[in-house]
């Protein structure tokens, strides 16, 4: 057995953070460790860690009485005791968040959430005043610079059995990692999705990989698992969303979208013929809800319903959808009126952490996905997702987390409006797609009228700072997961338009809409005047030809 899935605490050699920042903290560690060392019984080395963290914490977070009077031996009492109520009220944050399973109404400061981070970390094993390690895990850094990036907390979250299971070795990562899953939940139920369920897995892993195991576990659930080998998958233009059904060893049945004026919508009448086509062989239908224009966000809703009367899986991919209201909305309508399996979103796009998580939800109408793919994760898990998203929602607080949200919205209708002028001073036109509430597109006419290769345009907006744009032109074929994609980049085979896309997302300002119109004015003109030059040098060349 790995010595690190026993319940029994061993002593271990590691130092406590040795960079504690304040006087507080130190004196927190001090009590935390006097009377945890005393508290640690036979009995209570051989329970469960869920017993002895009832027990441990009051008196870790919380400074009494005694303490306060020993204290106010070196400074004045009545110094001391406010001192001791500024430190109880920051530790009182965790009780909040824990009863009221809420992220915290305003976001704290820096120095509350370091010293939240530094109680949490002495929790652990590895910062045991007194523990001698003698498993081959004992959450030991070398690097004083990493162990400062992780607060300590080295142990990871999760056990071999179940990522979301309490680390014996590591309770306070455990109650991190819970707390982070509670508040990222609450920030989805803000968001608009109602009825969210219960549990909410936060994984260390991007969207694509997260997808790829609730794939699998999709597969797993059914009792002819062998049997089905099939995911009917609404076309989306992303490599990733491809790659995750491959890599978890599915054959993928393509619906493309229809073409409804310039958008593509979901075609229900086509996954339904294949629901039929496909019987026992299929695992479920993956949806989509954020996605790049004209692809519109798919109706869940009408997805879910045929799902549940046809009783097939359902998986939606919700990638950066939790910042838009709308879409949560249609997902929480989805899961309320039919069947709704799992939704995957990405840490990174929704909350403004680094690249390297996912959640994974549901309705509480149906939570077995979500705790089988908790279940079904191999080993533990880096804690690092979970770490980013504590910080974050805490220090965001729910007034700036909607705030956030309104901010996206007012400027997704200016960059709407303010690339409509542009559209309209270039002769070009911003596609009709009100059903993407994040990402929008203009024609690229201009490309073809002079012959030039539009891909030209994106480079000349990057090379310009401008990221994120995404030129798409009629007629590239690529293979993708085996599966080749004609007209890819557009998720249709005969998408009539050449466009650019750019994305409304979350953290983007006014600022940065005004940027990129003046540069994208600018990037106009250089590109006709680029595509003159090249068609005169073209015309001269062949005029020499000609008298040669
Ligand atoms: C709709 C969609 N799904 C999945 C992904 C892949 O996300 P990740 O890189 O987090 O795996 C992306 C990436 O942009 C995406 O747009």
């Amino acid at each position: 057995m790995d010595g690190s899935e026993s319940n029994t605490v061993v002593a271990m050699d590691c130092a406590s953070p040795r960079e504690c920042q304040t006087l507080s903290v130190c004196l927190l560690v001090v009590v935390y460790h006097a009377r945890f060392a005393r508290a640690r019984t036979k009995s209570e080395i051989d329970e469960p860690a869920r017993v002895r963290v009832r027990r441990a914490k009051p008196r870790v977070l919380t400074m009494n009485d005694d303490l306060v009077a020993s204290l106010s031996t070196l400074v004045s009492g009545r110094y001391v005791t406010q001192g001791a109520e500024s430190l109880n009220a920051h530790t009182k944050i965790l009780t909040r968040i824990v009863s009221n399973r809420k992220m915290p109404a305003k976001g704290l400061p820096e120095s509350a959430i370091t010293m939240l981070m530094h109680e949490l970390s002495v929790m652990d094993s590895n910062n045991f005043i007194d523990n001698v390690g003698v498993g081959e895990r004992e959450g030991r850094i070398y690097s004083p610079i990493v162990a400062q990036r992780v607060f300590h907390l080295a142990h990871g979250i999760g056990r071999s059995g179940d990522v979301m299971a309490e680390q014996p070795k590591a309770c306070g990562s455990s109650l991190l990692a819970r707390a982070a899953a509670i508040m990222a939940r609450d920030a989805m139920r803000i968001s608009g999705m109602a009825d969210i369920g219960r549990d909410v897995c936060v994984l260390p892993m991007a969207t694509g990989m997260t997808l790829t195991m609730v794939l699998m576990s999709m597969r797993a659930s059914w009792a002819n698992a062998r049997e089905r080998d099939s995911v009917i998958w609404c076309r989306l233009d992303q490599k990733t969303c491809v790659k995750a059904a491959t890599c978890a060893g599915l054959n993928i049945v393509v619906i493309e979208p229809r073409l409804c004026g310039d958008e593509l919508i979901t075609d229900i009448e086509a996954i339904e013929r294949e629901i039929t086509r496909l019987g026992e062989r299929l695992v479920c239908v993956v949806t989509s809800t954020s996605c790049f224009a004209p692809r519109a966000s798919d109706d869940v809703e009408a997805v879910a319903k045929l799902c549940e009367k046809t009783n097939t899986g359902h998986v939606i991919n919700n990638a950066y959808g939790v910042q838009s209201r709308v879409i949560c909305k249609k997902i929480s309508k989805a899961w309320t009126v039919g069947r709704v399996d799992a939704v995957v979103q990405s840490t990174d796009k929704n909350f403004l952490v680094p690249v390297g998580g996912a959640i994974v939800c549901c309705g509480k109408r149906r939570e077995d996905l979500v705790r089988a793919v908790s279940t079904s994760y191999p080993g533990r898990a880096s804690a690092s997702a979970s770490i980013d998203l504590f910080i974050t929602l805490l220090s965001m607080g729910e007034e700036t987390w909607v705030r956030l949200l309104d901010e996206r919205e007012d400027v997704y209708a200016y960059m709407a409006s303010e690339l409509a002028k542009v559209a309209e001073e270039e002769g070009e036109r911003v596609l009709s797609t009100p059903g993407n509430p994040i990402s929008m597109a203009m024609t690229l006419s201009c490309a073809k009228a002079l012959g030039v290769q539009p891909t030209m345009f994106g480079s000349m907006l990057f090379s310009r700072c401008v990221s994120g744009t995404r030129v798409v032109a009629p007629g590239e074929t690529k293979t993708v997961g085996g599966i080749e994609f004609e007209g890819f980049g557009a998720s249709h085979s005969r998408y009539p338009e050449t466009y650019f896309t750019a994305a409304a997302a979350l953290g983007v300002t006014r600022a940065d809409v005004n940027r990129f119109t003046s540069v994208l004015r600018k990037t106009f003109k250089d590109f006709k005047k680029k595509a003159a030059a090249a068609a005169a040098a073209a015309a001269a060349a062949a005029t020499l030809a000609r008298e040669l």
